[in-house]
């Protein structure tokens, strides 16, 4: 009797042991800073836990990212068994059937939903009833701005309208240009992907514009819209204050690393900026202000709503130790640590009352209004080849190829044709 019972206990022991171990891969992207720190805090769970995380990393791109995970998911592979989305992606690889349902591990458990931002499980982690993924952080667009030369020019307040923007830039790019002829007022994300689209509906929405549904159809080429693409194209060819690689090769990190080696007065990023941007060898270290993005007048403030979620694969074979995983990455402390180390924007409101967060991520505290503000991108199942036409469109007036009004009403028949097509 005595052996039987020892013998079931080895059994177990060996079972937990056996499952335990079994390696997570994790597939991540971002700046090659984050991903030390994502190596880093993977080994601290293992630690812990005694799960290993294998790292596989991505680039920043989120393009790319989302091809790097559609081709093991769509080939139905074991790995990578967890991995982060980008908030626009999540519908269409949940209609794909490649994320595991989380509502029978968070009922379960008695994990508690509660903290996190409703609205954004809402709009992004619930598919047809489930929940299929947890929010890492929240992305929404922001200013930021070199606050030692607004001083010295004597601004003391970042501009409220992208008219004052211009001006403001054009001035200081004249005089900074004698001292650094490589100096820009403005730089944004212009490049033919994603992050283009993010910031043309910050222009169109602070315009009273926007991708707005109407009934069954999208209002792409609104009059608001057009104003608001001939500003973009205009801060290239008449004002002249950002450069002409903007529409060529402009993405986030582009964009991030120009403004940090001291050369451009004014920059448009996500959250996840700040924190490089006081990295010891960043040469704007302690010289950065950041604020709401400029609006048009009689318009009113927008970001875009960004943000990455995590999910578990459909495939995985390490389903139970990637929960613990996910549930490490989502907790308060590592969210609070995500605020504090990399300037993220957390998913949980419990975080923003953490005295560490305000002391030290007082930024986010203050700017938490323009996050749960911010417009989302449509969400439609056909977005992702919405948004490339959308892409080309917009590209090709920045680059002077296409007058703005004509490539946004191309724009608009072609999204017809879109929709059409997929519901078919
Ligand atoms: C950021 C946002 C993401 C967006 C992307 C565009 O990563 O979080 O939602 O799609 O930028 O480049």
């Amino acid at each position: 009797m005595q052996r039987k019972a020892l013998i079931l206990i080895a059994l177990a022991i060996f079972t937990v042991c056996s499952r335990t171990s079994q390696k997570v891969t994790f597939m991540i992207g971002g700046a090659p800073a984050e991903l030390d720190y994502w190596e880093a805090l993977a080994s601290k769970f293992s630690d812990s836990t005694g799960i290993d995380i294998a790292i596989l990393r991505q680039p920043t791109d989120t393009d790319q990212r989302r091809q790097g995970l559609v081709v093991p998911l769509r080939a139905g592979e074991k790995d990578p068994d967890a991995f982060l989305m980008d908030i626009v992606w999540i519908g269409q690889f949940a209609a794909s059937g490649w994320l595991e349902p989380l509502d029978s591990y968070v009922d379960n458990e008695g994990f508690d939903l509660s903290p996190f931002f409703e609205r954004v499980i809402d709009l992004a982690d619930r598919y047809d009833g489930h929940l299929i993924a947890l929010p890492v952080y929240v992305d929404a667009g922001l200013l930021y701005y070199r606050s030692d030369l607004l001083a010295e020019y004597g601004y003391n307040e970042a501009p409220v309208t992208w008219n004052e923007l211009a001006k403001i830039a054009m001035e200081v790019q004249a005089k900074q240009r004698k001292i650094n002829p490589q100096f820009w007022g403005f730089v944004w994300q212009g490049a033919q992907y994603e992050g283009l689209i993010c910031n043309f509906l910050e222009y169109a929405v602070s315009n009273g514009g926007g991708i707005v549904a109407r009934g069954e159809s999208l209002i792409i080429n609104s009059p608001a819209n057009i104003e608001a693409l001939t500003f973009m194209r205009d801060l290239l060819a008449k004002y002249r204050i950002s450069p002409p690689n903007t529409y060529t090769e402009m993405k986030e990190e582009q964009v991030r690393s120009f403004f940090e080696s001291g050369n451009a007065l004014f920059e448009r990023n996500w959250p996840y900026a700040w924190g490089l941007h006081q990295s010891p060898d960043s040469k704007v270290r302690g010289k950065v202000g950041i604020s709401l993005l400029p609006k048009f007048e009689g318009g009113h403030h927008a970001a875009t709503l960004g943000g990455w979620h995590i999910a578990i694969s459909r495939n995985s074979d390490a389903k139970r130790q990637a929960w613990e995983f996910l549930k490490y990455v989502v907790s308060r402390r590592v969210q609070t640590d995500f605020a504090v180390d990399l300037g993220w924007n957390p998913a949980r409101r419990d975080v923003y009352d953490s005295p560490k967060v305000r002391e030290r991520a007082p930024h986010l505290v203050k700017l938490r209004e323009v996050f749960e503000s911010a417009t989302a991108r449509p969400t439609l199942p056909y977005y992702s080849l919405l948004s490339k036409m959308l892409q080309q469109k917009v590209n090709a007036a920045l680059s002077g190829m296409m007058e703005p009004e004509k490539a946004l009403d191309e724009a608009q028949a072609e999204a017809r044709e879109i929709a059409a097509r997929y519901k078919r």
